[in-house]
C-alpha cells in the first residue's frame, strides 16, 4: 500500500501542495517519498528513501518549479526502500514519470520483453515497466495521444494499479488509471487533484469523484474525462461533497484505524493471491529440505505459526514446531543446527524477541526465512529469502489485517510443499486454490452480514468479568488470537485452550453465565467439540459460538453465534472464523469506551526483550 497524489494548479508552484498532500497520505506507507513537476517543457524529479520530513529535510522537496505534478510516499513491495525504487519512475529519456499504488504481477515477463528491445531499467520495482510501456506506445507511427499510450499500456498489466503519469509530451495534463487500487479525484475552480485517499486533497477541496475500478481518467485544467478501459467508452460523472471531519478522513471514514483495518481484509487477502511464484517456491524448497522446521513468532504472528503447523502437518505431511519467539534460545538454542530451518513471521520484521532467535539461530549455522510486512526491516535482511505480505501499514495496535495475510501466505506456502512433496491429489489441490482465491468474497460476506450481530454480542456481554475460547485442531490457533483480540484491547482477562483440554483444569472456573467462545468448523473435530459445548452447557456457561451457515445443531445449543458461508477447508478456516471474532473484540472495546487503536502498556512494534 502506497500513497499517491498529484495536481494540476491554475497558479502557483505544485511542489509545497504535493509535498502536503503527501505528508496526510504518510499512515499508506513511509519508507521513501519522491515528486515529480514538469516546468517549460522539462521534467524535474526529487526522490529518496526516508520518512517524508527527513527527505524533505536532506532535499526540500518544495523548490521543484511547475504548476504540475505527481507524488508518492511509498511501502515497499517490490525492491527495498531505497532511492533508487522510490517512485516517480521514468522512461530511458526521461520524459515520462510514473507513480503507482498496487503490484504488478506479470512485470517479470514485461520487463524481459523490454529488455530484449533494448530497454534500460533501473529499480528493482515491478512500477519501472509501466515507464517503459507507455514510452514504447507512444513510438506508434502516428504517435497517439499520451492518454491512449497509458490506455494501451494499462491492457497489458495483470495485478492491482492506481497509476498517475505526467510527460514532457503533453506537458499540462496527467493521466490516471485504476485497477483494485483506490483512486479519486478533486475538484474546485483554481486545481485539480487526483489522490489514493480523499483526505489529501480534503483541506484543498470537499468536491471529489471516485474513480471505479477499469476506467482510465485525463485531468487538466479543462477537468477531467473518464474512459473505461475495456471499449475508451466515456464515463460521465459528478462530483460529490465530502463531509468528513479531518481525523475521519484519514482513517477512511471509519472511526478507528483498528475498524479500517478489519475491513480491509478482503482487499489485504488479494493482495496475497498475487505473490511472486517464484519466492513461494524458493521457500518451499528451503522447508523441504530441512531437517527441521521451527515457526518462530510473538504474539498474533506466532498464532498464524501455529495455525500454519497444522497446515503444513495435514497439506504437505511436515511436522513443525511453533515456538514462541521469547522461549525460542532456552528451548532450542542448543539443539538448532545447520540442518534446521526457522522461518520467523513478524509483521514489523522489528520484534526483538524474534529477532534474538532469528540471531541465535544464524550463529548455528541454521537457515532463516521470513514472512514479513516491511520491507526493509531488519527480518528481510537478516533472511536467506523472505516474503513481504503486503498488507500496508497496519497502525492499530491490534493486529487483525496482518494476521488474516500470513495465513493466506503460510497456506500458500504449505499447498506448494505439498505439491513439491506429491502429497495431494490435483484435484485436491485446485479445489484448496479455488477455496484460497474465494477467501477475500468471503470475508466480505463476514464482514457485512457478522457485524450488527458483533455489536449486539459486545453490548450484552459488556460487563462480563472473563471470558473463554475453545477449539479444536486448527482452530485452537483461532481460539488464541480471538482471546487475545479481547484481552488487549478491551481488557476483559480471556483464557483460551484447545477445546479437548478444558475439562483437564480450567472447566473448574466455569458458573452460570459465564460466556465461553467456540470456534466450530464444520471438520473432523465437529462432533466431538459438540461433547465440549454439552459440557460447558452442563454447568451453565453461555454458548457464543462460530459456526458455518446452516449449522443448526450447534445454533441450538448456542446462546448467541456469528455465521461464517459454508464450504471454506479446514486448513483456511481460521481467516473466515476469526473474522468475527475481531469484530466482536473491536466493538467490546467500544462498548467499554476503551480507544482500540492504542490500548495501555502496548506498542505497535516491540523492539525490547
Ligand atoms: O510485528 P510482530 O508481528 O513481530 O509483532 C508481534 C506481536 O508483538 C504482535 O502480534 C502483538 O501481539 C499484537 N499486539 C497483537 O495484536
Amino acid at each position: 500500500m502506497c500513497g499517491i497524489f498529484g495536481c494540476i494548479l491554475k497558479n502557483g508552484n505544485a511542489a509545497p501542495v504535493i509535498h502536503a498532500a503527501l505528508k496526510r497520505l504518510e499512515y499508506r506507507g513511509y519508507d521513501s517519498v519522491g515528486e515529480a513537476t514538469i516546468s517549460n517543457g522539462k521534467l524535474f524529479i526529487k526522490k529518496d528513501q526516508g520518512k517524508i520530513d527527513d527527505v524533505h529535510k536532506a532535499r526540500n522537496l518544495d523548490d521543484l518549479p511547475g504548476s504540475i505534478g505527481i507524488g508518492h510516499t511509498r511501502w515497499a513491495t517490490h525492491g527495498a526502500p531505497l532511492e533508487i525504487n522510490a517512485h516517480p519512475h521514468v522512461d530511458c529519456h526521461g520524459q515520462i514519470a510514473v507513480i503507482h499504488n498496487g503490484i504488478i504481477e506479470n512485470y517479470a515477463d514485461l520487463k524481459q520483453e523490454l529488455e530484449n528491445r533494448g530497454h534500460v531499467f533501473k529499480s528493482k520495482t515491478d512500477t519501472e515497466v509501466i515507464a517503459h510501456l507507455i514510452e514504447r506506445a507512444l513510438e506508434a507511427f502516428p504517435p497517439p495521444s499520451l492518454a491512449d499510450a497509458v490506455l494501451e499500456t494499462v491492457k497489458k498489466l495483470d495485478g492491482s494499479y492506481s497509476i498517475a503519469v505526467i510527460s514532457t509530451k503533453e506537458p499540462d495534463k496527467i493521466i490516471c488509471a485504476r485497477h483494485e487500487s483506490p483512486l479519486v479525484i478533486g475538484v474546485n475552480e483554481n486545481a485539480i487533484y487526483f489522490a489514493s485517499d480523499i483526505p489529501a486533497f480534503l483541506p484543498l477541496t470537499n468536491k471529489a469523484v471516485i474513480v471505479d475500478d477499469g476506467e482510465i481518467v485525463t485531468l487538466s485544467l479543462k477537468g477531467f474525462e473518464i474512459r473505461k478501459i475495456a471499449d475508451s467508452s466515456m464515463v460521465s460523472r459528478e462530483p460529490k461533497l465530502i463531509d468528513w471531519a479531518p481525523e475521519m478522513a484519514v482513517k477512511q471514514g471509519y472511526p478507528y484505524f483498528m475498524l479500517k483495518e478489519i475491513h480491509e481484509q478482503p482487499a489485504c487477502l488479494r493482495n496475497t493471491l498475487r505473490l511472486q511464484e517464484h519466492y513461494l517456491d524458493l521457500m518451499a524448497t528451503f522447508l523441504d529440505r530441512a531437517r527441521e522446521v521451527y515457526l518462530v513468532a510473538c504474539g498474533t504472528s506466532y498464532h498464524a505459526c501455529l495455525a500454519s503447523s497444522y497446515m503444513f502437518s495435514k497439506l504437505a505431511f511436515l511436522a513443525t514446531y511453533p515456538v514462541i519467539a521469547s522461549e525460542f534460545v532456552e528451548q532450542h538454542g542448543k539443539s538448532v543446527n545447520i540442518d534446521s530451518t526457522i522461518l520467523a513471521v513478524s509483521q514489523s520484521g522489528e520484534t526483538a524477541d524474534t529477532l534474538a532467535s532469528v540471531n541465535v539461530a544464524r550463529q548455528r549455522a541454521a537457515t532463516v526465512l521470513g514472512l514479513t510486512n516491511t520491507i526493509g526491516s531488519t527480518l528481510t535482511r537478516v533472511s536467506r529469502v523472505y516474503i513481504g505480505q503486503q498488507s500496508g501499514p497496519e497502525i492499530g495496535v491490534a493486529a487483525t489485517k496482518t494476521f488474516t495475510s500470513q495465513l493466506s501466505v503460510m497456506s500458500q506456502l504449505a499447498l506448494r510443499l505439498a505439491k513439491k512433496r506429491g502429497k495431494v491429489s490435483q484435484d485436491e489441490m485446485d479445489y484448496l486454490a479455488e477455496k484460497l482465491n474465494k477467501l477475500p468474497e468471503t470475508v466480505e460476506t463476514i464482514l457485512r452480514t457478522q457485524e450488527e450481530k458483533a455489536k449486539q454480542i459486545a453490548k450484552k456481554y459488556k460487563d462480563a468479568k472473563v471470558f473463554f475460547f475453545l477449539g479444536r485442531g486448527i482452530s485452537t490457533a483461532t481460539a488464541y488470537e480471538g482471546r487475545l483480540k479481547l484481552m488487549e484491547i478491551a481488557y476483559v482477562p480471556a483464557i483460551a485452550f484447545p477445546a479437548g483440554e478444558s475439562k483437564h483444569g480450567p472447566i473448574s472456573l466455569v458458573e452460570p453465565g459465564f460466556p465461553v467462545v467456540f470456534i466450530c468448523p464444520k471438520d473432523d473435530t465437529h462432533k466431538t467439540l459438540i461433547g465440549n459445548i454439552m459440557e460447558m452447557k452442563a454447568r451453565g456457561a453461555s454458548i457464543i459460538a462460530v459456526v458455518e451457515e446452516g449449522d443448526e445443531e450447534i445454533k441450538n445449543l448456542a446462546e448467541d453465534f456469528f455465521e461464517v458461508p459454508k464450504g471454506v477447508p479446514e486448513v483456511l478456516s481460521p481467516v473466515p472464523f476469526i473474522t468475527p471474532l475481531q469484530l466482536l473484540a473491536y466493538y467490546m472495546a467500544i462498548e467499554k469506551g476503551f480507544n482500540p487503536d492504542t490500548p495501555r502498556n502496548l506498542a505497535k512494534s516491540v523492539t525490547v526483550k
